[in-house]
């Protein structure tokens, strides 16, 4: 049986201080009924890994150059992210397309290194407001999943993260009828690539807005195995409700 996933996004947000929300989460969470990932910036990830270990709370990285190692100032590659504590990695997240130029082949580069060095990747995918009102959506997401997955891409080593660009941050969501459009395209398409048995068995997250107040109505929609949580990430007072609630469904 699949496990749900509830996955926190920090971004650019968090210092030492910050570490106590998560020592909050490992306490409220001892043994939950879904796997939790929290995404804390860099710098942080050492400390949080320490702070987590032995515990439910699995420690991720929001990015990763596509190398191993090499001459890339100020970039930090798969295994190093292992060897700091991280079990995961966030990979093409809107606003590293966006900030950063990320293409489809790049990420999925990384997501073959970050395979390689024995991370799961959590790999984001979403259209534009742009690309909704052109009604390109089921184009984007189509060619965006099919460049963006490696060829080492198992259920087991990767989940994929539908993300509205204009649902993030916003306090907007799609109706409960769009995301299931979208989450059952993803299902299909993974389908066509992977076979019936993995894409059944690969976790589909929805990400943009999550709540405390939307979550359970999230999560009864059909095809989403969990949710990529920016900003209610931050406290253990936001994101704990919305574990409790992904619970509920599992
Ligand atoms: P949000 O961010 O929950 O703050 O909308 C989601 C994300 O970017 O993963």
């Amino acid at each position: 049986m699949k496990r749900k996933l509830a996955a926190g996004n920090w971004k650019m947000h968090g210092t030492n201080a910050s570490l106590t929300e998560i020592a909050a989460l490992v306490t409220a969470h001892p043994a939950p009924g879904a796997d939790i990932l929290l995404c804390p910036p860099a710098t942080l990830l050492a400390r949080a890994a320490v702070l987590a270990a032995d515990s439910a709370v699995m420690i991720g990285a929001q990015d990763c150059h596509a190398a191993a190692s090499g001459a890339h100032t100020g970039d930090i590659s798969a295994p190093m992210l292992a060897d700091a504590g991280a079990t995961a990695v966030i990979l093409g997240h809107s606003e590293r397309r966006e900030n950063h130029s990320e293409t489809n082949e790049l990420i999925s580069e990384k997501a073959h290194s970050a395979h390689a060095a024995g991370l799961t990747t959590v790999i984001c995918l979403g259209e534009t407001l742009a690309q909704r009102e052109a009604a390109q959506t089921l184009e984007i997401i189509a060619t965006d999943l099919h460049a963006s997955l490696p060829d080492s891409a198992t259920a087991a080593n990767t989940v994929l993260a539908y993300e509205p660009v204009w649902a993030i941050g916003t306090g907007l969501t799609p109706t409960e009828a769009q995301i299931a459009e979208i989450h059952g395209l993803i299902r299909s398409l993974l389908s066509e690539r992977l076979g019936e048995t993995e894409a059944a068995a690969l976790r589909l997250l929805y990400g943009g807005s999550v709540k405390p107040g939307n979550a359970a109505g999230i999560f009864g929609i059909a095809n989403v195995d969990g949710a990529l949580v920016g900003g209610a990430s931050l406290k253990a007072a936001d994101f704990s409700p919305i574990i409790n609630a992904l619970e509920a469904t599992a």
